[in-house]
């Protein structure tokens, strides 16, 4: 985890909120290779999930929905945390948490009763006053209050109706969300794993009820393939069915996907049958455009979070070489870092490095990175030996190093080398773009 932690702060991929502040608590900013990283995640979910399905369709809603919606959601009622303090300390923790009853704070052993503590931020919406408040308004008490969203689901059963009626669907299909979600979290921690405010991709998959254990099912092996595609070592993945006591307010069935952390195993994705209760909550229903059949949709869940399958992603790509992978330069034989990331993630796709600064050779590797730059996440770089620069990029899982030698400017080619198995071949400067669109 250190190692993780420490190459996402050096390079900037991710690293602690309000630094120049003091830093806040728990919250973390990605750096331009992390915004990288994470849309990547994003459009590749995206991608096989929304573009490549027929029967699921995207969404976009709000992040401040009408207080009415968790409250019809049962979000108000249950979406809380069992809050415990400790006597001496005041430190406070999740019930659950503490195994041992024993503060891990300052080892004492006397806590207050639970409480539960409901986990939603609560705002208020324009500049309501009341008369108990000076200026400037923060808000009434409770005229114009709203909550940010815990997750992005609800926005998704409200708007049922609309995006069903508007794209033509019929059931079964879905309706997929990416987006900002918000919890105010009692133990927040071990990095991205636990934040105050993450994304969240979900998709709300509506089915005939008599169907639901068929298309979790589905949505199970969609899992495992979405994971082996992210580049998330399935080896330390479990699937986990989730007690009726630990269920969500929501769920009859709950499975857990879980994640081999340095920290200890935990959930990394849930799956989840939530019946029709949302939809019923809301008031909603359907009626089949071919048959006219009325009914409530049952709901079948698959909910990811994007900052977990970031931290998942490294841990399973990051890898380390003893002694290098080249034994030419004395910079070599140093211990190496390659981030395996999958293709489609890595944050830069191609790295262009001339051979040396003289102006021929930076001015032939610009002209190729400018143009390579207008269909893919480029890097130019001209510091440091090439070996060096080969494993910058290296640690960053750029998938390839385009080199631009004395040679080039006769032969008109560049030297492609690949990050894991390091070969490099020749190739027509003109065939360059092709070759990475073909590769990519
Ligand atoms: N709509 C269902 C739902 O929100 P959840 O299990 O509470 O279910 C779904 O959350 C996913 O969101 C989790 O599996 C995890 O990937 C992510 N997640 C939940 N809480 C998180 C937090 N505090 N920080 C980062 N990611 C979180």
């Amino acid at each position: 985890m250190d190692k993780v932690v420490n190459l996402a702060k050096r390079r900037g991929l991710v690293f602690s909120g309000s630094e120049i502040y003091g830093g806040l608590a728990n919250s973390y900013d990605f750096g331009p290779l992390g915004v990288e990283l994470k849309n990547n995640i994003k459009k590749l979910w995206w991608r096989m999930f929304v573009q490549e399905r027929s029967d699921v369709v995207g969404l976009d809603s709000g992040i401040i929905l009408s207080a009415k919606v968790w409250e019809r959601s049962g979000h108000l009622k249950n979406f809380n945390d069992e809050l415990v303090e400790c006597k001496s300390c005041h430190e406070r923790y999740k019930a659950g948490d503490l195994k041992k009853k024993v503060c891990p704070s300052c080892g004492k052993d006397e806590f207050t009763k639970t409480r539960a503590f409901n986990t939603m931020f609560k705002t208020n919406l324009g500049p309501v006053a009341t008369p108990t408040q000076s200026p400037p308004y923060q808000g009434g008490e409770e005229e114009g209050v709203v909550y940010l969203r815990p997750e992005t689901a609800q926005g998704i059963f409200v708007d049922f109706k609309t995006v069903q009626e508007t794209s033509r669907q019929r059931v079964p299909f879905g309706i997929a969300q990416i987006g900002k979600v918000f919890r105010n979290e009692i133990t927040p921690g071990n990095f991205i794993f636990r934040t105050r405010e993450f994304e969240q991709m979900e998709i709300e998959y509506f089915v005939r009820e008599e169907n639901w254990k068929k298309h979790f099912d589905e949505w199970e092996s969609e899992m495992k393939r979405w994971i082996e595609a992210v580049g998330i070592d399935k080896k330390r993945v479990k699937y986990v069915d989730v007690p009726d006591s630990e269920r969500a307010h929501y769920s009859k069935k709950t499975i857990d996907i879980e994640f081999e952390f340095p920290f200890g195993q935990s959930e990394l994705y849930g799956l989840a049958y939530r019946t029709d209760f949302d939809l019923k909550a809301h008031g909603l229903d359907y009626r089949d455009p071919a048959t006219g059949d009325r009914f409530v949709p049952h709901v079948i869940e698959p909910s990811l979070g994007v900052e977990r399958t970031v931290l998942a992603v490294l841990l399973s790509c990051y890898d380390e070489v003893a002694g290098g992978r080249t034994t030419t330069t004395a910079a070599a034989k140093e211990k190496e870092i390659v981030l395996r990331l999958p293709r489609s993630i890595a944050p830069i796709k191609a790295a262009v490095l001339p051979l040396s600064k003289k102006k021929e050779l930076t001015e032939a590797a610009r002209a190729i990175r400018d143009k390579l730059a207008k269909r893919f996440m480029t890097d130019y770089d001209e510091t440091g030996s090439i070996g060096r620069r080969y494993r910058r990029q290296d640690e960053v899982g750029t998938p390839f190093c385009i080199t631009v030698d004395f040679d080039t400017l006769n032969d008109n080619q560049v030297t492609i080398r690949e990050r894991d198995t390091m070969e490099q071949k020749r190739l027509g400067i003109e065939e360059v773009e092709d070759y990475l669109l073909a590769n990519l």
